[in-house]
C-alpha cells in the first residue's frame, strides 16, 4: 500500500474544513462540504489519532492488538505468545505458517524498500504486517494529539517504547497471536479457537466467527478513500459478496483447505478432526526464489485456464484466438495490490528462443497516483479484473517477419500467462530506495539493491508452444512453469518479459 503523502492531506483537509466554518461565512459551501464529505465543521485544532481515521470511516488497523501477556498452561508454566512456543506443540501447523508470505509480511524486500520513504507512516504500514503491541519496539500513544496546524507533527507522533518488546516476535510477522491471541477482562491471554476441545492446556474461547473473519482487518479494511492520493484497493471480501456464485464459500474455504489430522501430537488423546491447513497460497509469487520449491505441493493453483484455437496461418500473418477463462477464484483475478496483473502474451519465436513479434494484454488495474503539489486526486483509470467463471476471448494477429516466412520450420508460435507482483520500472525504482532497516531485514540493504537475484518479481501460470510448419503443440505443465519462474532468478529487468 502506498500511503504516500497521507498525512500532509489529511491535514490539510480538516484545516479546509475549518476554513470555512460558517461563523466564519460560506455557509452555502460548508452545507455543501458537509454533504459531499461528511466533514463536521468544529474549531477543533487537535485530534486523537483515532478521532482522525475514525472521521474517515476507517476501523480495524488503526491500532495495535494490545500487548499481550504470557499464555498460561496448564500446571503453572506460562510461555511468551511466539509462533516459536505454539510450534513446540503444534508442529504441523507451524511449518506450514513457516512457509507462508504471512510469516515474512515485514521481510519482504518490496515492503522494506517502500518503508524507506520520508513519506511512509511506518506504523500505520506496521499495523497491518507486524500488529500486535509484543511486535513493536515504538509505541505510539494513542491519545496522543495531533496539530493541525503543525505539519511537522507526524514527526512527533511516534512517542514511547515499549517496555515489553519482544524482538523474537516482531521477526514472526503475521504470527499465530495475530489470528488466535486476545487478552480478556482479567488482563489474561486466551485462544481464540473453532472447536470445543477439553484437551488443550491453555485457556480456549470457541469463536469461529471471530477467527474466520479475522480476515477482512488486513484483507479488506472497509474504507475506500483516506485522503485524495490514499485510496484503499484492498476489498477482496466486498468483491466477493459481488459475486453471488463465489458467495457460499468464505476466505477460509479456499486458502486454508482441510485435512483430517490432530492439531498436536503431544497428548494422545487429542483426536483426528478437521484440521486447516495454514498455507495461504495466493497468486503463486514467493517472497524467496526458495519459496518455489515447494508451492505446488502446498497446493498452489491458478484459477485462470487458457484455451489457444487452432491458428489460421497465411503468408505474412497469423491470426490467433485465445479463449481465456477464470475459474473458482471467488473474488476478481487478481485482488490485493494493485500492482499486480496478469499478461497474457502471444508472440513468433526463432530457433534461437528470441522474440521476433508480440501482442500482448493486460488484466489488472491502472492507477494515476495523483499529485499533491497540483491538488490533483488519485483515481483509478481502468480496470478489467475477471470475475470469478468469467470467460473472454482474445482475437489478435501476429505478423511473420521476413525470416519466417522464407524458413517456417524454425519459428513457433508461443502464449503464455504471467502472474506479475511488480514490473521491471516499478522495480528500477525499488532498487535504489536507500536506509533500509536492517534490524527488521538482515543485509536488507544489499538485498533491495539487488532484489533481481532474491525477490520473485513474477511466476509463469501459462505456456504453450505450436511448432508453425507442423502445428505440434506442447503445452507446459504446473512444475515446468514452476521451473521457468525459479529460471528468472538473477536476469536483468531488460531481459524480462514484464
Ligand atoms: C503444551 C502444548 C501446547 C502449546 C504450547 C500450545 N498448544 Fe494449542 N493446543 C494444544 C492441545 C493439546 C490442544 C487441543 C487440540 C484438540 O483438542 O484437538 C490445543 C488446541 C489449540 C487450538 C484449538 C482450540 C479449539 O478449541 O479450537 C488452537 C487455536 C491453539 N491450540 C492455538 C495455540 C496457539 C496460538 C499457541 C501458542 C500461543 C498454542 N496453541 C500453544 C497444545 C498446545
Ligand atoms: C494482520 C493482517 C492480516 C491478516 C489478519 C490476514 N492477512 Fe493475509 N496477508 C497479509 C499481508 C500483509 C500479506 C502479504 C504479505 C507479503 O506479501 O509479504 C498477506 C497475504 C495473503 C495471501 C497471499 C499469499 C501469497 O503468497 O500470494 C493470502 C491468500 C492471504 N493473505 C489470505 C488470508 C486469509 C485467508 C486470512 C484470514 C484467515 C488472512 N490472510 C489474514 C495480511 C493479513
Ligand atoms: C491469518 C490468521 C491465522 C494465523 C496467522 C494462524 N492461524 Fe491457526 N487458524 C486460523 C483459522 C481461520 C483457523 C480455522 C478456524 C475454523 O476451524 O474454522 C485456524 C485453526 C487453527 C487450529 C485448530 C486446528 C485446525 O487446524 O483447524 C490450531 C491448533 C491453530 N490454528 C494453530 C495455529 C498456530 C500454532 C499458528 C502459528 C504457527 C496459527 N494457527 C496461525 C487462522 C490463523
Ligand atoms: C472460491 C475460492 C476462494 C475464495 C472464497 C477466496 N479466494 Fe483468494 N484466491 C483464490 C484463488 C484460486 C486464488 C489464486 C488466483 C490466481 O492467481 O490464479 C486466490 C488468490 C488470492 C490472493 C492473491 C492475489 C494475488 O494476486 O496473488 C489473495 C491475497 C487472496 N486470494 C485473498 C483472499 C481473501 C482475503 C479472501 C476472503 C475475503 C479470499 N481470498 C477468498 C480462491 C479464493
Ligand atoms: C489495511 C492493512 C494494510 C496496511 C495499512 C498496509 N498494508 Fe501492505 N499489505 C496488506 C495486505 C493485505 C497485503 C497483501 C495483498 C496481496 O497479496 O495482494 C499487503 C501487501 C503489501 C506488499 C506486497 C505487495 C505484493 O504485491 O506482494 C507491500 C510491498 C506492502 N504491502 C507495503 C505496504 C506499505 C509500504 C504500507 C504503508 C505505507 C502498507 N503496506 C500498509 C495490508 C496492508
Amino acid at each position: 500500500m502506498k500511503l504516500d503523502k497521507y498525512f500532509k492531506n489529511i491535514f490539510s483537509e480538516v484545516s479546509q474544513s475549518k476554513r470555512f466554518c460558517p461563523f466564519q461565512g460560506s455557509f452555502l459551501l460548508i452545507v455543501i462540504l458537509i454533504l459531499i464529505s461528511n466533514v463536521s465543521c468544529d474549531k477543533k485544532t487537535e485530534y486523537t489519532i483515532e478521532e482522525y481515521f475514525h472521521k474517515k470511516g476507517v476501523q480495524g488497523f488503526i491500532t495495535v492488538i494490545p500487548q499481550l501477556p504470557p499464555l498460561e498452561l496448564k500446571g503453572g508454566q506460562s510461555i511468551e505468545v511466539t509462533a516459536k512456543n505454539c510450534g513446540s506443540c503444534h508442529v504441523k501447523i507451524y511449518h506450514e505458517w513457516k512457509q507462508a508470505t504471512h510469516a515474512t509480511a515485514l521481510q519482504d524486500i518490496q515492503f522494506q524498500a517502500e518503508l524507506t520513504k520520508v513519506t511512509s507512516p511506518k506504523w500505520v504500514c506496521l499495523n497491518c504486517h507486524i500488529p500486535v503491541q509484543n511486535q513493536r519496539e515504538i509505541l505510539i500513544q494513542e491519545k496522543t494529539k495531533i496539530n493541525i496546524e503543525d505539519r511537522n507533527e507526524l514527526n512527533h507522533i511516534i512517542k514511547e517504547k515499549n517496555p515489553d518488546f519482544n524482538p523474537g516476535m516482531q521477526k514472526e510477522s503475521i504470527t499465530c497471536a495475530t489470528c488466535h491471541i486476545r487478552k480478556d477482562e482479567q488482563g489474561k491471554s486466551y485462544v481464540i479457537g473453532a472447536y470445543d476441545t477439553e484437551f488443550a492446556p491453555h485457556p480456549v474461547q470457541k469463536d469461529r466467527e471471530q477467527l474466520r473473519n479475522i480476515c477482512f482487518r488486513c484483507h479488506s479494511p472497509g474504507f475506500e478513500q483516506l485522503t485524495d492520493y490514499f485510496q484503499c484497493w484492498f476489498k477482496t471480501k466486498e468483491e466477493m459478496e459481488e459475486n453471488s456464485a463465489a458467495a457460499q464459500k468464505d476466505c477460509v474455504d479456499c486458502h486454508m483447505p482441510v485435512e483430517k489430522r490432530k492439531a498436536t501430537l503431544v497428548d494422545e488423546r487429542v483426536p483426528e478432526r478437521d484440521g486447516h491447513m495454514h498455507h495461504w497460497v495466493g497468486g503463486g509469487i514467493p517472497k524467496w526464489y526458495s519459496g518455489y520449491d515447494h508451492i505446488l505441493e502446498r497446493g498452489f493453483k491458478t484459477s485462470l485456464s487458457i484455451n489457444v484455437k487452432q491458428p489460421v496461418v497465411s503468408s505474412d500473418k497469423v491470426k490467433l484466438s485465445v479463449l481465456y477463462e477464470n475459474g473458482d477464484s471467488g473474488h476478481l483475478l487478481p485482488t490485493g495490490d494493485p500492482e499486480r496483473h496478469i499478461q497474457i502474451r502471444a508472440s513468433i519465436v526463432g530457433s534461437d528462443g528470441k522474440e521476433l513479434s508480440f501482442e500482448k494484454i493486460k488484466i489488472g488495474q491502472e492507477w494515476d497516483w495523483g499529485d499533491p503539489s497540483t491538488g490533483k486526486p488519485a483515481e483509478k483509470i481502468h480496470d478489467n479484473r475477471m470475475k470469478p467463471n468469467e470467460k473472454r476471448n482474445w482475437e489478435l494477429e501476429l505478423k511473420l517477419p521476413d525470416s519466417v516466412r522464407k524458413n517456417p520450420s524454425s519459428a513457433k508460435i508461443v502464449i503464455q500467462a504471467i502472474h506479475v507482483r511488480m514490473r521491471s520500472q516499478n522495480a528500477k525504482y525499488m532498487m535504489q530506495a536507500k536506509g533500509v532497516n536492517e534490524t527488521y531485514l538482515p543485509d536488507g540493504q544489499n538485498m533491495v539493491r539487488n532484489a533481481t537475484e532474491h525477490y520473485p518479481f513474477a511466476s509463469f501460470i501459462y505456456k504453450e508452444e505450436l511448432e508453425l510448419k507442423s502445428s505440434k503443440k506442447k503445452i507446459y505443465s504446473m512444475e515446468e512453469l514452476v521451473e521457468l519462474s525459479k529460471k528468472e532468478k538473477g536476469k536483468s529487468l531488460e531481459e524480462r518479459l514484464y
